[in-house]
């Protein structure tokens, strides 16, 4: 069998997050600039599947534990397709940066059960590896609500609702985003498990934090697809006063959205589960340069311009 590779974007949510783990929509973007790839070549006979994570500089089997997220990955496709463990070698690596509400994990998952599928002679359509990538998920997030693995592996910008099938949405006029990292690692489990314990204290203050943020985020939805870009920067703003009343921002983050701002930006909010990682805001074109500056300056580790269209 000759070599295979394949790719997975990393993901950004627009808006919604948090609130789309009790069932209200998110919209969510793949970020084609950065990538999660996996390349599979034949192996020695009897030696199994080899998984090389270049970046974590580390080797794993399968008969490691399945605790361990590749492995998981690798196994999962195997039994879908039920097809025997092959004498293959597989090599991951990734430009997205991990921890940051980038979707790194989904997407190393993504590239590498694409990569493996077609290897074995059964490319898998993006629903089927969106829920093996989902299985997957549960391990980093605990309850994740399947944004991430839809994003990722349909790579398309998607109108997310939990327990239904994903939508896909009109982006009438380009959407002109800087996304900064703080360069604090932010694992999405804690956070979401922190929402969850506060909202089982108080159900009735944070269902309607969650109802709110849904509401922004059908709002932004119609702004996107009638091309009413105007809005949506108040909007990312106003999501981003309810997403600090749940307690997922930072100083750092606030720093940057402040910043941002200060500097033009239409609009900016944390973007992914929060506490850390990257933020998003939305600029006209003749401003990207004044806001990346201003980001930097604040205390952006990394900036990534990207443009929606
Ligand atoms: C993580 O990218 C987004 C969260 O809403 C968690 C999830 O949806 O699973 C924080």
């Amino acid at each position: 069998m000759s070599a295979v590779t394949a790719s997975a974007p990393g993901k950004i949510i627009l808006f919604g997050e948090h609130a789309v783990v009790y069932g209200e929509p998110a919209l969510a973007v793949p970020v084609f600039k950065v990538q999660a790839t996996a390349t599979v070549h034949k192996g020695m006979p009897g030696e199994g599947l080899i998984i090389d994570a270049v970046d974590l500089n580390l080797r794993l089997s399968l008969a490691q534990a399945a605790t361990e997220a590749l492995v998981l990955t690798a196994r999962l496709v195997l039994d879908h397709l039920g097809v025997p463990e092959p004498d293959a070698h597989m090599t991951v690596r990734s430009t997205i940066p991990m921890a940051s509400g980038l979707g790194s994990g989904a997407a190393i998952s993504a590239a590498l059960g694409r990569a493996l599928a077609s290897y074995l002679g059964h490319p898998l359509e993006p629903a089927e590896l969106s829920s093996l990538v989902y299985e997957v998920e549960k391990l980093h997030h605990g309850t994740p609500s399947g944004i991430d693995n839809t994003v990722v592996c349909y790579g398309q910008p998607v109108y997310f609702t939990r327990g239904n099938a994903p939508q896909t949405f009109q982006v009438s006029a380009p959407l002109h985003l800087l996304i900064a990292d703080t360069g604090i690692a932010s694992p999405t489990r804690a956070s979401v498990n922190a929402v969850r314990e506060a909202w089982e204290q108080d159900r009735q203050t944070y269902a309607a934090i969650f109802r709110q943020i849904g509401e922004i985020t059908r709002q932004a939805r119609s702004a996107i697809e009638s091309g009413h870009l105007a809005e949506l920067g108040p909007l990312m703003t106003r999501n981003q006063h309810y997403l600090a009343q749940l307690d997922v921002s930072s100083p750092e983050l606030d720093a940057l959205i402040r910043a941002a701002i200060l500097a033009g930006a239409e609009g900016a909010k944390l973007s992914g589960g929060g506490r850390g990682g990257n933020m998003i805001a939305m600029v006209v074109p003749d401003r990207v340069g004044q806001v990346e500056s201003a980001l930097r300056q604040a205390g952006a580790v990394r900036t990534i311009y990207t443009v929606v269209s």
